[in-house]
């Protein structure tokens, strides 16, 4: 069955389909916290960057389907190399990660011989593989803690990696220039809108917002981490990342109060795996993450080293 006649499904029997190949291969559905509603809604682990690598390398299952950019279903496919890694849509990537190849970071590592290389998961499996060790943004302090007094080049969200100096107060850092679409034009005055409409609500960015953005927020954390603030407090919550968290939360949470900073903030890659897609996948094994082993191997030294810290 070609895609066209999967989108002239209705839901229901794609839904249908989705639960019998799921049964029939012993696949799990991991799913971002960014991706479109209805697929969040027939997947079985939904998370962030640091929790869905950690269940990839903890599943059972002999297939997991990642709902998701492809960085993250190779993080999968690396850290659960016997397993048969999908992704609904191969060219659901990450501009973010897009912006460093491996050539780029190994002529830093030879202008910059001691320093170690701190990579976010938001990049290829080529580029973790020269890496010393890979962060999320759940645990970039932590990671960037852990190398004491070491220099280091961060790559490849610059803001990221200013919050973390900040934080940190740590000054030999050198900061990749990338950035996402969809946080680094979260503005101040976004956070200002947002605070007089809602007198009283705690605001929470992601901390790939400029800093300005981090620095007049009252919390900045991962998209796991508002999940659980939101889970913990009672009071209005108004986050500043890619609306499909709010989704979740408002469906899953819906006794709490939490809105979205900014509407137009949507990471149209994630929203590139839909239901006709997520349905073909799990059906004809379309499409199969596949990385050369060297790579895949030297890759999951950088991000094992990240698991382990917790
Ligand atoms: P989280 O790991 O916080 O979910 O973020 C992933 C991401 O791509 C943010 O843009
Ligand atoms: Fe990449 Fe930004 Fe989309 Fe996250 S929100 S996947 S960093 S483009």
């Amino acid at each position: 069955m070609y895609l066209k006649e999967y989108t002239e499904l209705k839901n229901e029997e794609l839904i249908d389909r989705i639960k019998t190949a799921k049964t029939e291969k012993n696949a799990v559905i991991l799913c971002h916290n960014y991706v479109r509603d209805d697929v969040q809604r027939v997947s079985d682990i939904l998370g962030d960057s640091l929790g869905l690598s950690r269940r990839a390398a903890a599943t059972d299952a002999d297939v997991i389907v990642f709902c998701g950019v492809m960085f993250m279903a190779e993080t999968a496919k690396i850290l659960a190399p016997e397993r048969t890694v999908l992704i609904p849509e191969k060219g659901a990537g990450c501009p973010l990660a897009a912006c460093a190849t491996m050539e780029d970071v190994l002529e830093m590592r030879r202008k910059y011989p001691d320093h170690i290389v701190i990579s976010y998961v938001n990049t290829t499996a080529e580029v973790k593989a020269v890496s010393d060790i890979c962060c999320t943004s759940g645990n970039a302090l932590e990671v960037v803690k852990s190398v004491g007094e070491a220099p280091v080049i961060f790559l490849p969200d610059k803001n990221l990696g200013a919050w973390v100096k900040r934080e940190l107060g740590k000054d030999n850092m050198i900061l990749w220039d990338g950035g996402c679409y969809v946080h680094q034009f979260i503005g101040l005055e976004d956070i200002e809108r947002a605070r007089s409409e809602n007198p009283g609500a705690t605001i929470i960015v992601h901390p790939e917002c400029p800093p300005e953005v981090t620095l007049a927020a009252d919390v900045v954390a991962s998209t796991s981490g508002m999940y659980n603030y939101a889970a913990k407090h009672n009071e209005p919550i108004i986050l500043g990342t890619e609306i499909g968290l709010t989704e979740r939360i408002n469906r899953e949470l819906p006794d709490k109060k939490v809105g979205w900073m900014k509407g137009s903030a949507i990471c149209s890659n994630m929203k590139l795996i839909t239901l006709p897609k997520l349905a073909r996948c799990l059906e004809q094994d379309i499409y199969e993450v596949t990385i050369d082993e060297p790579i895949r191997a030297a890759a999951e030294g950088a991000i094992q080293k990240m698991v382990e810290l917790g």
